[in-house]
């Protein structure tokens, strides 16, 4: 049965969808907790629901990003867990702290990687005119919003498409693209060659790469 540990900043929707896979496909796994980084997350409540311990590590608590990582490190390392999983987790991550969890971390992100990396992904697309978007999920590497792309999620963009349009059709597959990917690392199938990640195994129709027109 292997371990995750999740950490969220806000509404824990890809969290969710996580524990609801889990739970319905009875996945060999485990969410052992559910970490927040400020007290407000909606999350939380969530995964209480969902039967997950949660703890916060309220950032404001701390003067520096060392400080606060090691704090953060320590409460996650209290579970042992084989995988963390980033969900909404909006803190940009030390060398270290991503060095500690290497190959074992895995983001979402809202952009086709490594088109748009950071924050308003989806304006920034609009406004680049692109004609295809969506939602990358990927192991952690030390540059923001980088590493081996393990899955990625594509839909092709509507004249009629706004900010919030995009990231809601964006957001409706992160919900399928994020519980695959983080089944496959439980399954033990991603396999990492080089900076590539190769799907071990892959049964028939399941593709690193969900296509919604
Ligand atoms: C998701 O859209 C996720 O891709 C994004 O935050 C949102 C969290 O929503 N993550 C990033 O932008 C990371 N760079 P959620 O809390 O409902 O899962």
């Amino acid at each position: 049965m292997k371990s995750i540990v999740v950490l969220i900043s806000g509404r824990g929707s890809n969290m969710t969808a996580i524990a609801q896979a889990l739970r319905d496909e009875r996945w060999s796994a485990r969410i052992a907790c559910v970490i927040a980084d400020r007290p407000a997350a909606a999350g939380l409540d969530r995964a209480s629901e969902y039967g997950a311990a949660t703890e916060v590590v309220d950032f404001r608590a701390f003067d520096t990003r060392a400080a606060f990582e090691d704090a953060l490190a320590s409460a996650i390392d209290r579970h042992a867990p084989d995988l963390v999983v980033l969900a909404g987790f909006m803190r940009i991550l030390g060398d270290g702290f991503v060095e500690r969890y290497t190959d074992r971390m895995l983001n979402i992100h809202p952009s086709l990687l490594p088109a748009f990396p950071g924050l308003h992904t989806h304006r920034r697309a609009l406004e680049a005119g692109v004609a295809v978007h969506g939602a990358t999920v990927h192991l952690v590497g030390r540059e923001l919003d980088m590493g081996p792309i393990v899955a990625q999620a594509a839909l092709a963009v509507r004249p009629d498409d706004d900010e919030e349009r995009l990231a809601s059709r964006v957001l409706a597959l992160e919900h399928r693209l994020y519980p695959m990917a983080v089944r496959w690392f439980v399954e033990g199938r991603l396999l990492l060659e080089g900076e590539r990640v190769v799907l071990r195994e892959p049964r028939p129709g399941e593709t690193r790469c969900l296509w919604a027109g």
